[in-house]
C-alpha cells in the first residue's frame, strides 16, 4: 500500500510526529529548509549533497504547458527522516524516494519530501519528482525577472539567482554543483537547446526530444533551455572545442559577425585565465524584447540579440572560468564573478588597442558615478543590490588594485591559478584573499582588503 496522500500542513505535522518512531533502522531528522545564504535564506537545503539531475520535460508553447519529471541523485550528509527541495509554483503530482512513494507537502518554494524509510548519513539515494502545469516568471528584489521566460515564438528558462526553481525542482543553491542530463521534448518544428551537449535527438509522433548532457559540474542558476525556431551551428574552437550556438531564426543574418568572433575570444580567454573549463562551448542568441539582459548558462550563455556584441561575448564567456567553473559559496560572494568578468572586458579592451585596465581604474575613480561607491563590493547592502556597480566595476578596481600591487606576471598567475586551483569548485571572499596571500607572501594586501574590498565609501587613494 503506498502512503501516497497528498498531505495538508496539519496533518503533515501529525504524521511527522507518527512517524519518527518507525520500523528500525536509522532514526533520521529533518533537513534544513536553506542553507543561511545571507541574501536568499531560503534557497537551497541541508542534508542531501546532489550530484546528478536527469530533467525530462515536454513544453508546448502554445499553451505554456509544461510536464516534467525530475529524477535527482543525492548523497544524504545526515540520518535524514525528510528532506526539502526548492520548486516554486506548478503542481506535483508524485514523489518517490528511491523508488517508493512518498509524502510530500508544499508551503511557498519549499517542496518536503519525507522517505518511506529515512536515510542514512552517506547513503546515495534517488528522488523522483513528477510535475506539471504552467511555469512561473519570478521577479527578484531588484525588479528583473527569471525563471520561465515566455518569449515571442517559445520560452526561455533562466536562473540567476533562484529561478531554476521555477521550471525544476532542486538544491537551488550555488554550492551545491551537480551534473545534468536535460531532455526536452518540442512539437516538431520548434527546437530545444540547453547546457553542454547534445547526446540524441529523435522525432516521434510530431514531437522532437533534445537531449543535453553536462558533464562537468554545474550551479542550478546556470542551467538554461531555449524553446523557439533557432539557427544552430556548430564550429570548433581551440584545441577542437566543439561550439554550438543557436540563433533566434529572425536575428541569425544581424548576429553573423558577433558569432565568428567566439573562438577567437574563447582563444584570448585561454592565454589570460588559462584552459577553457568545460567539453564545450557556445551561445544562445534571442529575439530583442525576450528575456531583455544576457546570463552566463553555462556553456552555452544566452545573450538578446540587441546585446550580442564583442564586450558582453567577453563577459559572459569569462564567467565561464569565474562563476560557473570557479562558483561563489554564496550570493554575498557575487564579486567574484561579476568583477572578473569586467575585469576581462577592461583586459579585452586593453590587448585589443583600447585604453589600459589603469585608465579604466584612473577613469572610474576620477568619474562623477557615485553609485560605484554605495557599498564595498563583498558586502552588498541587500538582495536588491546584489548585481550592482559596486559588485561589478568596484569590484573588477579590487582586481586592478592587486595588479597595481603584484605586477603583470604575478597578477595573471593569480587569476589563472585561481581558476585553476577551485576548478569546477566553489569558493568565497576569504578564500580568494587567502589565496592571493599565498601567492604573493612578499606584499601586504590587508589595505586594500579593508579599503577597496570590505571598506564603506570611496577610498581615500586610487
Ligand atoms: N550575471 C549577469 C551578467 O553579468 C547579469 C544578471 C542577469 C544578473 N540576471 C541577474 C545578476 C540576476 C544578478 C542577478 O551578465
Ligand atoms: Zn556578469
Amino acid at each position: 500500500m503506498s502512503r501516497s496522500v497528498r498531505l495538508v500542513p496539519a496533518t503533515a505535522a501529525l504524521l511527522a510526529l507518527a512517524l519518527t518512531a518507525c520500523d528500525g533502522g536509522v532514526h533520521g531528522t529533518p533537513g534544513s529548509s536553506g542553507v543561511h545564504d545571507p541574501y536568499f535564506p531560503k534557497a537551497g537545503n541541508g542534508g542531501y549533497d546532489v550530484g546528478h539531475y536527469d530533467l525530462t520535460l515536454d513544453y508546448t508553447p502554445a499553451g505554456r504547458r509544461l510536464t516534467g519529471t525530475a529524477v535527482i541523485t543525492a548523497r544524504a550528509t545526515q540520518d535524514l527522516s525528510a528532506f526539502n527541495l526548492d520548486l516554486a509554483g506548478l503542481h506535483v503530482d508524485s514523489v518517490t524516494v528511491e523508488g517508493k512513494q512518498a509524502l510530500f507537502e508544499r508551503a511557498g518554494q519549499e517542496l518536503t519530501v519525507r522517505p518511506h524509510d529515512d536515510l542514512s548519513k552517506g547513503e546515495t539515494f534517488s528522488t523522483t519528482v513528477r510535475y506539471s502545469g504552467t511555469p512561473q516568471t519570478l521577479t527578484d528584489p531588484d525588479g528583473s525577472k527569471e525563471g520561465w521566460l515566455p518569449t515571442a515564438d517559445g520560452a526561455v528558462g533562466l536562473g540567476e539567482p533562484v529561478g531554476s526553481m521555477a521550471w525544476f525542482p532542486s538544491n537551488n543553491h550555488p554550492s551545491d554543483k551537480a551534473s545534468y542530463d536535460v531532455t526536452v521534448t518540442v512539437p516538431k518544428g520548434f527546437q530545444a537547446v540547453s547546457n553542454g551537449e547534445l547526446a540524441d535527438q529523435s522525432t516521434k509522433d510530431g514531437r522532437t526530444a533534445y537531449h543535453w548532457h553536462t558533464a562537468q559540474p554545474m550551479a542550478s542558476y546556470l542551467a538554461t533551455v531555449a524553446i523557439g525556431h533557432f539557427d544552430i551551428r556548430r564550429t570548433t574552437g581551440p584545441h577542437g572545442l566543439p561550439i554550438l550556438t543557436a540563433v533566434d531564426a529572425t536575428q541569425a543574418e544581424d548576429s553573423k559577425e558577433t558569432l565568428a568572433k567566439i573562438p577567437d575570444i574563447i582563444a584570448w580567454e585561454e592565454i589570460n585565465f588559462g584552459p577553457y573549463p568545460f567539453s564545450s562551448a557556445g551561445a544562445i542568441v534571442t529575439r530583442p524584447g525576450d528575456e531583455g539582459y544576457a546570463l552566463e548558462t553555462q556553456n552555452r550563455p544566452v545573450f538578446p540579440a540587441d546585446e550580442f556584441e564583442t564586450t558582453t561575448v567577453v563577459h559572459e564567456l569569462a564567467h565561464q572560468w569565474y562563476g560557473d567553473s570557479v562558483t561563489p559559496k554564496s550570493w554575498q560572494d557575487m564579486w567574484l564573478n561579476e568583477g572578473f568578468a569586467t575585469y576581462a572586458e577592461w583586459l579585452y579592451q586593453e590587448d585589443h588597442g583600447g585604453k589600459s585596465a589603469q585608465q579604466t581604474f584612473q577613469d572610474l575613480y576620477d568619474g562623477d558615478n557615485e553609485a560605484i561607491w554605495a557599498y564595498p563590493p563583498a558586502k552588498p547592502t541587500s538582495a536588491a543590490h546584489i548585481s550592482d556597480s559596486p559588485v561589478y566595476q568596484r569590484g573588477a578596481m579590487v582586481l586592478q588594485k592587486i595588479r597595481q600591487k603584484v605586477g603583470d606576471d604575478t597578477f595573471y598567475d593569480i587569476i589563472q591559478g585561481w581558476a585553476a586551483a577551485r576548478r569546477h569548485g566553489s569558493a568565497n571572499t576569504a578564500d580568494f584573499t587567502a589565496y592571493v596571500e599565498k601567492k604573493d607572501p612578499n606584499h601586504d594586501f590587508s589595505e586594500i582588503w579593508k579599503d577597496w574590498l570590505y571598506g564603506d565609501g570611496k577610498p581615500a587613494h586610487p
